[in-house]
Order: structure tokens, then sequence, then C-alpha cells
């Protein structure tokens, strides 16, 4: 056996220990008495803000930005596309708008607080995606400075006799240290905050108007309350200690309490809940409201002993943060009445036991079969009441879907080569299925997708689009494959395939997998997305068509030589003056036919030549009165043309049909013009040797079946 060397000159354990961080480590825990702390606390009023402020905090931190829709202004937030927090989510502004409007109100106090936040949605629409993200959130939040958050631990408890056998013992549902305080004092306390906020707040908007700013931008404080009282358990040591004392308060506090900093971790189970519902009958109260600890019990000996309970039910968990509740109308009737309770009246009450303060955000989700269910439910009446219902739909959005895929397969998440276009054809089925079909047939759902992601079609307008997706409201949530029956079949081509896959092979499996997936439940749907599929297809070959005849053509400055003499032709046109000669520098009458040769391939007739030449001169002027630039494939139809124009100049010259697969048995000279393909396939298009051949012999198989021009 050779002997292993060690080598002396590195040290690879002390390199590391040098990248800790020490002192994150000891201001994560920082400790300091309660008077302190209520020192820090008139300094930091936000130390002791409630679940909803903090969590309103933790989402503004990440700043916003307007988004507009169809004229209308939404305010995107930016916490829910940080990846640096979870998975990020895509779109959804509108509802994701509704959700912080209703934790803003939470915030506010202004009853929101006391309601059950359900997002409703079909299965996949990322409801579960948004309560990971909120969770994650609060969990890094309370580890900056700003989410700062404190609790603190009795200690010194065996210097009294029969109080308890341990010396220490944490507060169990990490409250506020400020509630050891007396009633009276905290009141004095909440005063102070909020009038020291309130006059804060005057001079900080006196200030802005002297300074010409917009005095609204400076955020409300939030309104400080600290009314709500101690767990049983803190609240027994307090009267025991306070009798030991003879009712020396200040002397119990310096002796007994010590306060320290913490953060929230779901895996810790401290600040997060979460509460999935199992089957009907296994469900068990004591998981929401905790239990006796029989442990415990067998020292103390009496069951109503707040000492003898264990606090962790997924509410007191989840105190002072979130309690997601998964699934929630799953849940056995009786329990619900737990939920309603801790909405209402921020009260939990376990069985047998004293009730206690809770103050958290209740956010579950459902999905919308439940929901229904619910709605035609009359004993249910009272959760609907006091429920706050945000519909999260599915992505109707094509390019944000793609993003989706894009996360979780693109930019080289994969081994695998993923050829161009197979999410995108992918992203594109997703949304298709999705849609309502257009009952007076006047669009198909491809143009429709495209349409919904704003991209420009001839006759159709913003304000017509706007119109025909206010007709159907309830698009998104009614029908439709969710994002992860797509993530299954890319995930089984990959494991199929594995050097590289390419969208023939995923749309193959989106079809066998359709044939036969459960979730699909009935037969009219499996039919519909079957054809949106084959919809899908045709749209696949006519962008593959276009992109083979391009790297046919050669490179983007060839069209783009085109686009400029079109353009400058259509404005001499217009304006009635003459065009220069690249050539000969003379100045010469425009080109009429050579206009007409591209529009031509668009079918713009003869006798809206002056309409379309004139709203493609509007398209230019606006793009550069807003700064952009108007390029050859700004204008999807005029690209088209142009495209096609070029095409047919080069098809003369190359026999695209000839291209395909043993072409060059018959013809060796062919193979090089198909190597000069494949290589300007891979090299600016992005595909590789296999995936660039795949594509040529596709296109070369539809052009020799003759069923394209
Ligand atoms: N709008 C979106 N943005 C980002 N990801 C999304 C979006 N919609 C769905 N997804 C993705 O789809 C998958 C299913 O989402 P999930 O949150 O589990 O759905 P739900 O809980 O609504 O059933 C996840 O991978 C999720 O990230
Ligand atoms: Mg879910």
């Amino acid at each position: 056996m050779s002997e292993v060397q060690f080598s002396k000159t590195t040290n690879r354990m002390s390199e590391l220990v040098k990248s800790f961080d020490k002192d994150s480590f000891k201001s994560l825990t920082k400790e300091m008495t309660l008077s302190e702390y209520v020192d820090l606390v008139y300094q930091v009023p936000a130390l002791v803000r409630t679940a909803y402020q903090r969590l309103y905090d933790m989402i503004m931190s990440y700043g916003t930005a307007p988004v507009t829709r169809y004229k209308k202004t939404y305010t995107w937030y930016k916490f829910f596309g940080d990846a640096t927090v979870g998975s990020p989510i895509y779109g959804l502004e509108e509802p994701l708008d509704e959700l912080v409007q209703v934790i803003r109100g939470g915030a506010g106090g202004y009853g929101t607080e006391r309601r059950l936040i359900l997002l409703r949605g079909p299965v996949g629409s990322a409801k579960s995606s948004i309560c990971s993200l909120i969770k994650s959130g609060l969990e890094k939040y309370t580890k900056t400075e700003a989410g700062q958050i404190y609790t603190y631990k009795w200690v010194n408890l065996d210097k009294v006799p029969g109080l308890n056998f341990t010396a220490t013992d944490p507060c169990p549902m990490h409250d506020d240290p400020v509630k050891l305080l007396p009633e009276d004092l905290r009141v004095k306390i909440e005063l102070d905050l909020n009038e020291n906020q309130h006059s804060a707040h005057e001079k900080a908007i006196k200030q802005a108007r002297l300074e010409g700013k917009d005095p609204r931008d400076i955020p409300a404080p939030h309104k400080v309350t600290l009314r709500s009282g101690l767990n049983p358990k803190c609240q027994y040591y307090w009267d025991k200690l306070m009798e030991h004392y003879e009712g020396d308060w200040e002397k119990m506090i310096t002796t007994h309490i010590s306060v320290y900093r913490f953060q929230f971790s779901e895996s810790k189970r401290i600040g997060i809940g979460t509460f999935q519902p199992k089957d009907e009958k296994n469900q068990d109260a004591t998981e929401l409201t905790g239990d006796i600890n029989y442990m415990l019990l067998s020292k103390y000996g009496n069951d109503s002993d707040p000492r003898a309970f264990s606090y962790d039910g997924e509410f007191q968990v989840a105190h002072r943060g979130v309690c997601e509740f998964i699934e929630i109308l799953k849940l056995a009737k009786e329990f619900l009445y737990d939920v309603l309770g801790a909405t209402q009246e921020r009260k939990i009450k376990p069985k047998k036991f004293a009730q206690m303060d809770i103050d958290e955000v209740l956010l579950s989700h459902t999905n919308a079969p439940e929901y229904d269910k619910m709605q035609s439910d009359k004993t249910m009446e009272a959760l609907r009441d006091r429920t706050i219902v945000i519909n999260i739909p599915y992505q109707l959005e094509w390019s944000k879907e793609l993003k989706i895929l894009n996360r979780d397969y693109g930019d080289g998440k994969v081994p695998q080569h993923i050829a161009p276009h197979t999410l995108e054809i992918a992203a594109l089925w997703g949304v298709t299925t999705r849609l309502a079909p257009d009952p007076d047939n006047q669009i198909g759902k491809v143009d429709k997708a495209k349409l919904y992601d704003g991209r420009n079609l001839p006759n159709w307008t913003e304000e017509s689009v706007k119109e025909m997706r206010s007709r159907f409201k309830n698009e998104g949530l009614e029908r439709g494959i969710s994002p992860r029956f797509i993530q299954n079949a890319i995930s089984n081509c990959l494991v199929k395939n594995r050097r590289y896959i390419n969208p023939f092979m995923v749309l193959g499996e989106i079809e066998d997998k359709l044939k036969t997936c459960s979730t699909v439940t009935d037969e009219q749907s499996r039919e519909d997305y079957a054809k949106d599929l084959l919809a899908v297809k045709k749209e696949l070959e006519e962008i593959l068509k276009n992109e083979v005849q391009r790297a046919i053509v050669g490179s983007d400055a060839a069209i783009v030589a085109v686009f400029t003499m079109y353009i400058d032709n259509v404005f001499a046109y217009i304006d009635g003056t003459k065009v220069k000669n690249p050539y000969t520098q003379d100045d010469m009458e425009p080109d009429e036919k050579m206009m007409r040769s591209i529009e031509e391939k668009i079918d713009v007739p003869e006798s809206q030549v002056d309409d379309y030449r004139r709203s493609i001169a509007g398209h230019v002027g606006r793009a550069a009165k807003e700064g952009k630039k108007f390029e050859w494939n700004t204008n999807a139809r005029l690209s088209r043309a142009l495209e096609k124009k070029l095409f047919e100049e080069t098809r003369e010259t190359v026999n695209i049909s000839k291209l395909g697969k043993g072409a060059h048995v018959a013809n060796p000279e062919i193979q090089d013009r198909i190597d000069a393909v494949k290589s300007r396939l891979i090299k600016e298009y992005g595909y590789n040797e296999e995936s660039a051949q795949d594509v040529i012999d596709y296109v070369s198989s539809i052009f020799s079946r003759g069923d394209s021009k």
C-alpha cells in the first residue's frame, strides 16, 4: 500500500477558516439586557413591528419598478424576480401587485391582517413557488441589519427554588422581549414610538418639499402596537418571579432575562411554519396548536401546567413570521375552525389549555377544483367570509413561459446540447393550451399567443388585443397544461438522449405523454391540447424553414442591405424626393419595382401600397422618437417579406431540396454547400453538428415534398 503524502505547505482548513465570518456570527447571535433592548427599540422602532409589517418591509427592501400593460400601470415588486432569494417568478405582475396590496393593508392594520390569504389557481401556476419565495425571503431578511429580530430567554431559574429544573429556558414562541414589560409601560412605549415616528415623518415631508421632491415618495411609518400578552409559559415564570421578588419587576428582569438576536429558519421551525393536511382520518389538531409534552408532564405532574406544553404547533412555530397552508381546503372542517380563530381573533386555543396570542401572516393556497367545491358548500361560509382570494393564473406570455424553462434548462444548466427553438416551442405549446379558443374563429391560438406576448400582427393594435383579453377574463385559470407537465417532458427527453435534444424530440415526448397523462382528466381537453400541438408544429415548421433559408442566404448583412434600400425608397416615395443610387451616386426616382417585389411577399395589394408604406414610415418615425432603432427585424411582417425576397434570390442558385440526407452521394459538389449552411447554423444560430443536420434534413424534406413556396 502506498502511503498518503501530506503536504506541509497547504492547510486547507486554515484557509477556509479565514474566509469564515466570525463577526457575522457574533452579530447574528448578539445578546443584551432588556434595558439595552428597550433603548435599541427607541432607536429602531422597526424591531417591534408586526408580522405583516415585517413581511411588507422585506418585500419593499428589494425595490419596485413600474410595468405598463395595455396602458395600465402596475407595480412590479423586484423581490419576486430576485434569483438570490429562490426560484424567481416571471410575470404575474397583476396578482402579485394585488398580493402585496393585501400585505400592505395588513401592515397598516386596515383589517386584512385578520384575514386568511388564499392563492387560488390551476395546478402548477406558481402558488407554492410564491409561498417558498416569501418564506426564504423572510429567512434571509432576519439575517440582515434591516430585518434583525430579537427574543429572550429566562436565566438563573435554578436560583429560585421550585421554579424549574433547568437554569435557562428560552421563550418557546420567540416572542418580542418588550412583552415582558408590564402593560402600562408597553402602552407608554407605544405612544412614544408612534409620536417620534410621526414627527420624524412630518420632518421628512417638509424636507422633501423644500428639495422639490414628491412627499408621497416618503413611506409612512408603521404604526406600533404592543398590546398582546406573553405566552402561558412565560406568563407563569413572570407571575411566580414577581411573587418571589415581591413585585420588584426590575430585579426580576435584571436577574432572569437575557435578550438575544435570532433568525427565522424553516428547517429549525422558527418563524416559518408549513402545514400540509394528510388524509382526513389522520389529521390532528395538535399539529396546528401544539400539545402536552408527556415527558415534561411526568416532571410537572399536571397536564394544564404551562411548562408541560410543547409550543411546536405550526401556529406557534410561525409566530412573528408566516405560516403556509398547503392545499388548505383539504383540511378537515373541525381544524378549519382553528384556522378561523387564528385569522379572526389572532388567538389560538389548544385543547385543554390556555389560549395564546399569535401574530403571523397566514398564507394558504388551493387548486381551483377544491375552491369551487368550497364555494358551493354552505357550511364554509365563515371561512369564505374571512378569506381574501387572489387568483394566480397560468403564464399566458410566451416569452415568460420560456423564461421558466430557461431557468431550469437554459444556459448550460444541463450537460446536453439543446437545439435552438426546443424550449421556445415547448413554451409556445404550453401557452396555447391555456388560451380560450376564439368563438368567431378570427384568430388561431398561436397568433393569439404572439399577440399576448406583445408581438405585432397585421390588423391588430394594442387596443384590440386589450379588448380581446378583457373578453376572456378567466384565461389562465380554467384550462391548460401546467409548466410541470412540460418540465417532465423535457426531462424525459434529456434522460433518453444523452448527447442532445431537439424540438422534434420534445414535441414527440409531449405527444406520447399527452395520450396517457392522468392529470388531463377529460377527453375533450386531451383532444384540444393535441390540436394545439399540431398548430405549434406548423409554427415550428415556419420557424425552421425561415432559419434554414436565412442560413442559406448568408449573413444578416445581406438582409440589412435590402432593408436599408427599401426604407430609403419608401421615404423618398412618401416625401416625393429622390434616392441616391448607391453605385453611381446619381439621384433617382424611388424604385417602384423593387419595393413591390418585397411587398408582394406579404400580399400587400397594389391598392394599399400607399397605406402600407406610410405605416412603415410611421413605425420608423415613432421608434426614432422613442430613441429606439427600427431594424430589419423590428416589424415581424416586414422582416418576413425581406427574408422571402432574399431567399428567392438565392434559391435559384442553391436548390434547397437537394441539401438533405444522401444528397452528397448523388452529387459530391453539394457537400460543400451543405457544409457551408451547416457551419452557419452552428456558428450563427447556436446549433451543433447533429442538430444542424436534423434541421437541414427536415427543411429539405418539406421542400422536396413541394408543399412550400
Ligand atoms: N409565473 C411563473 N414564474 C416562474 N415559475 C413558474 C411560474 N409558473 C409556474 N412556474 C413553475 O412551474 C412549476 C410549478 O409551480 P408550483 O409553484 O409548484 O405550482 P402550484 O403550487 O401552483 O401547483 C415550478 O417549477 C414553478 O417554478
Ligand atoms: Mg403547489
